[in-house]
């Protein structure tokens, strides 16, 4: 017996449905890929309550953050209004309220659904230092009032603490090396190379020193030169000097240069050196921060400090605030004595010290690096994995799905009404 023509035709078409149905499990086997969704934006603050007022920084980051990469940037900084809080010893409630206005802003950046996970911290220093020495209850108190605002806002507050002058300054190191390895991949990136190798020679430039602490100075002077407010005024620059001198204990590491940055000597001649916060307030209201050498600035801090009251509030008069007007000429010779004398800057050497506010347009402080250190403890979030494929493959596999189909309706079609006599 031969076979009928219809035996054939639904034989091939069974054929068909076997062949194409297996290419298309195959298919959709294979195609399927792990596929990330984009990343969420994650956010962090720190109010850095120093002595002469308070700032509110906020930060974002990618969620699928990796370790040691230069992605956390600054996204707004805002200003507290009134004095540092540590000038509400005697009306704590005072200190809480002035930091409203900031945290409604923080409210209108960051989103709704992310505010609850956005860990918030309290950074004081000098003010709250002296403040804490003078008096601890009322430096408690007014840790209480701001607490108390902060807990109010839907964050996740991680607490009010005092940073040491160490810590300071080895936060403040952090971030500025951080700001300056993002420069450095940024400027690579835009030079199309890929891999995240330095040029030759680059990396003893990209570590730079934050120079801000010394082990040499006494705390807690050393930490903050507004502070000194021992030395009033102007008009006396020899005494305001001397006075200032006196502050400084050289002769333990005077004689053979072993000052360094956080007791580890640091040979001049090496690297860039970036003074920032009071250093930097300071010198850019003697306009002494792009770059000039230290005979420029040595002649301008005495000219400066030379001037009589009436004189420099008549050549100042946007100052309206006079304590601060008071402070830039101690202020200064501070600097200058703790970078010429203490840390041995000389003439040749003070190009390396760059004076800014900011970099890769993030503040400079020990902000950053604390959120820096405290987040690395937060686990990074695992990105959204869905299953998904390439267009190709998909289009392909549903073709096969179709052809597969479409030949089983067609053996049924025959097999059932195709009834050739
Ligand atoms: C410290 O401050 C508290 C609260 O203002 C006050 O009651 C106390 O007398 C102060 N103590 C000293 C030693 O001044
Ligand atoms: C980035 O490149 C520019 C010009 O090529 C250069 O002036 C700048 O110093 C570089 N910045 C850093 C941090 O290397
Ligand atoms: C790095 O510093 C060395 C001297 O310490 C200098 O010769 C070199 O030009 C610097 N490189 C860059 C990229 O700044
Ligand atoms: C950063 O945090 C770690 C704990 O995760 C701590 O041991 C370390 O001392 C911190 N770094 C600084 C500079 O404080
Ligand atoms: C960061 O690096 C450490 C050690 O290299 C590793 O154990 C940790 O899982 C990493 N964390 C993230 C978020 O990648």
């Amino acid at each position: 017996m031969g076979s009928s023509p219809k035996a054939v035709a639904v034989g091939c078409l069974l054929a068909v449905i076997v062949v194409s149905g297996i290419i298309a499990l195959i298919l959709a086997a294979v195609g399927v890929k792990g596929v990330y969704l984009p990343p969420g934006t994650k956010y962090g603050m720190v109010f850095d309550a120093g002595s002469s007022h308070t700032a509110l920084y906020i930060y974002q980051w990618p969620a699928d953050k990796e370790n040691g990469t230069g992605i956390v940037s600054q996204a707004e900084a805002c200003t507290v209004q009134g004095p540092g809080i540590s000038s509400y010893a005697e009306n704590p409630a005072n200190a809480g309220a002035s930091l409203r206005a900031c945290l409604d802003k923080a409210m209108t950046i960051i989103p709704v659904e992310q505010q609850r996970e956005t860990p918030t911290y309290l950074g004081a220093t000098a003010g709250m230092r002296l403040l804490r020495e003078q008096n601890s209850t009322k430096a408690d108190l007014v840790f209480a009032e701001v607490s108390k605002t902060i807990q109010q806002y839907p964050v996740d507050f991680r607490g009010a603490r005092i940073l040491t002058g160490n810590e300071e300054g080895s936060f403040g190191w952090i971030t500025i090396n951080y700001l300056l390895e993002t420069l450095v991949k940024e400027n690579l990136t835009s030079q199309q190379i890929s891999h995240p190798c330095y040029p030759k020679g680059y990396e003893e430039n990209v570590t730079a020193a934050a120079l801000y602490d010394s082990p040499c100075v006494p705390a807690p002077v050393a930490h903050d030169p507004s502070q000194i407010l021992m030395v009033r005024g102007t008009g006396a620059p020899a005494e305001c000097r001397s006075a200032i001198q006196k502050l400084f204990n050289f002769t333990a590491c005077g004689a053979n240069r072993t000052c360094g940055f956080n007791g580890v000597y640091q040979p001049p001649g090496h690297g860039q050196f970036f003074a920032f916060s009071g250093f930097y307030y300071t010198f850019y209201f003697l306009n002494l921060t792009n770059g000039q050498p230290l005979s420029v600035i040595n002649a301008t801090i005495w000219g400066f400090c030379t001037k009589g009251w009436k004189e420099l509030q008549a050549s100042f008069p946007q100052e309206e605030s006079h304590s601060r007007l008071h402070n830039y000429c101690p202020s200064a010779f501070y600097i200058l004595t703790l970078l010429h004398e203490g840390y041995k800057f000389d003439e040749q050497m003070w190009s390396s010290i760059h004076f800014r506010q900011q970099a890769a347009d993030t503040d400079i402080g020990w902000a950053l690096g604390y959120v820096l250190n405290l987040t690395n403890m937060i686990p990074a979030e695992a990105p959204e994995q869905v299953k998904g494929q390439q267009r190709g493959l998909w289009a392909a596999t549903i073709f096969f799905i179709v052809l597969t189909a479409a030949a089983a309706l067609l053996a049924i079609l025959i097999q059932c009404l195709w009834n050739p006599t």
